[in-house]
């Protein structure tokens, strides 16, 4: 077949690709998310031939997308309330809602299910393309069936020249990953497929909103997937991928170790690694990462890569979209190094830390106070005392006695004093944390690292996870002004010098809310239970499957 190569920024090429939709024919489109392969979601002779170009098992169903939001409600049973508050929220966007079909969606389109998933793309060419259509468009991801989503232009035309009518060049495709996709069609709104939406701007539109367990574990043989797509192997490139479970020094040491594949991690990985490497970029973006995640498993093709070992992403935010794609990648597979499982344990002041620190604690957890190894007499050595006296002056450490008061008051005030105290305390700080750590791996237990300042100091690099405490900020200043006797003006003043709370939770990989009348046991009890099933796989053989 003969296609067609159009550009998404052309609006003759638009018109043209509408026409070929409504006559039945299909495209290849941009959106923000991924490309998608469209056709007229009105027609099952033309969805039957997205199935075909793509190899695609017609069981899955496909994603319906509109143009405006008063396209929605013919395509459905009814429009109801949590609906129209998404399609407020996140509209147009990279979220795609499961609600009961209308009789004008064919049973090709729904892949023989009773729903029907919708979504109001961003990128405004998908919008033309739909408008000149004059119909839905039906588009699942632009690629060959299990191969990785395209977000680049070469990657559709690798995939689909000469299978579809047209490709429409629209560029890289900003979000990276395809659009979260939500139901509800019954009971609490659940996540089928994380995406760039998260979970958190959902519940806080939604209220409740669960998690399918799909989204994170494999589905035991036989079992009935919520949502079709989640149970075929996806997003593969040609390399055995598999994802390594680890805190950055381990990950690196196991992937060094191995000696004969790549690594798939983040940029912070790269300088400790000895084996050549590609990066989904900086640990903490899960944006980054999302947007360059089909790029990454792409090039390892191009690449010609046999083997790769993917540094885990968080288990929320966007990331927790990039650890499903990859999980999936790999087939499930999951690599958990030895050595203790150690978590750390921050967040924004007065957000009640060592309340909980205390309950995982009763619940098996032995805690590490990182404040009061902080001032350890082994951080401040003589060498330490002599390097502070260099940068601080000699009255730090008068007759090499550290005077700590001193010592604040010459380097906290600027950031250069901030800089410059970090530098020589947090390499020290991190060699007494590895060495207490390593003294309490010997109990088996899962060891908490109780660090307000855990990013700042680097400590994070020997967390194989990270848990978060947050509350309100009106109920944390109460906290601070009770706690510590200040007025509200310092508390203010404080809080002014710290992180925001997003520093926090956008770095996690569990949170904790302690405000005013939540149930700290029960989110401590999933955490614990998490922390469990960690150790529990650690003991087992490599390889555990999840
Ligand atoms: O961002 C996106 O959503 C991209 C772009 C092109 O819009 N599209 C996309 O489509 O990712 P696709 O077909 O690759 O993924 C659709 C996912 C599949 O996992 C499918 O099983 C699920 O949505 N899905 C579609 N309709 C469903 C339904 N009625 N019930 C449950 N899951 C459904
Ligand atoms: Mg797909």
């Amino acid at each position: 077949m003969e296609t067609l190569l159009l550009r998404a920024d052309n609006q003759p090429d638009r018109e043209r690709a509408g026409e070929i939709l409504r006559q039945g024919g299909l495209v290849a489109i941009p959106t923000e998310t991924v490309y998608g392969l469209a056709a007229n979601a009105l027609d099952g002779r033309a969805v039957r031939k997205i199935f075909a170009a793509k190899g695609r098992p017609a069981d899955n169903p496909l994603i319906v997308h509109i143009s405006d939001f008063s396209q929605l409600a013919p395509l459905v049973d009814s429009v109801p309330e949590a609906a129209r508050k998404l399609a407020q929220a996140f509209w147009p966007g990279p979220l795609t809602v499961i609600l009961p079909k209308s009789p004008l969606i064919p049973m090709e389109t729904s892949g023989g299910l009773d729903t029907v998933a919708v979504r109001l793309p961003a990128h405004p060419a998908a919008r033309a393309v739909i408008d000149a259509a004059g119909v839905p468009l039906a588009a699942p991801s632009a690629n060959l069936s299990g191969r990785p989503s395209p977000t680049a232009f070469t990657h559709v035309q690798a995939d689909l020249a000469g299978r579809v009518d047209a490709l429409l060049d629209g560029g890289d495709c900003p979000v990276g990953v395809e659009s979260t996709v939500i139901t509800l069609a019954g009971g609490t709104p659940t996540v089928l497929r994380p995406g760039g939406v998260t979970l958190r701007q959902l519940r806080a539109v939604l209220g409740q909103v669960d998690l399918d367990p799909a989204v994170l574990r494999q589905l035991e043989d036989g079992a009935k997937a919520a949502s079709p797509g989640m149970k075929y192997k996806h997003y593969a490139p040609q390399a055995a991928v598999a994802l390594v479970d680890a805190s950055p020094e381990s990950y690196a040491r196991y992937v060094n170790g191995k000696g004969d594949g790549w690594a798939l991690c983040f940029d912070e990985d790269v300088a400790a690694l000895t084996v050549p490497s590609v990066s989904l970029g900086p640990r903490y973006d899960g944006a980054r990462q999302a947007q360059r995640l089909f790029w990454a498993l792409h090039r390892l093709d191009e690449l010609g890569v046999d083997a790769a070992y993917a540094h885990c992403p968080r288990r929320a935010g966007v990331s927790l979209a990039v650890y499903n794609r990859l999980v999936r990648a790999a087939g499930f597979s999951i690599l958990r190094p030895g050595g203790p499982v150690v978590v750390g344990l921050t967040g924004p002041s007065g957000a009640g830390k060592s309340t909980v620190a205390k309950l995982l604690e009763k619940g098996g957890c032995v805690s590490v106070d990182c404040d009061a190894l902080t001032r350890s007499p082994q951080v401040y050595d003589t060498a330490c005392l002599a390097e502070l006296r260099g940068a601080f002056g000699d009255a730090v450490a008068p007759g090499g006695i550290l005077d700590r008061h001193e010592l604040a008051r010459r380097a906290f005030p600027t950031k250069e004093g901030r800089k410059a105290l970090g530098e020589i305390t947090f390499p020290r700080i991190l060699t007494a944390l590895r060495e207490r750590v390593e003294e309490l791996a010997a109990k088996g237990r899962p060891i908490l690292l109780d660090a307000p300042t855990l990013f700042e100091a680097g400590l994070d690099a020997v967390c194989v996870r990270i848990l978060v405490v947050t509350a309100p900020r009106e109920e944390r200043l109460r906290r601070v002004i009770a706690r510590d006797g200040v007025s509200r003006e310092e508390a203010l003043a404080r809080f002014s010098a710290q992180q925001k709370e997003d520093f926090y939770t956008d770095r996690a990989d569990y949170v904790i809310e302690n405000g005013p009348g939540m149930q700290l046991e029960g989110q401590a009890r999933w955490v614990l239970e998490e922390l469990d099933s960690i150790m529990e796989a650690k003991g087992g053989a490599e390889g555990h499957r999840l």
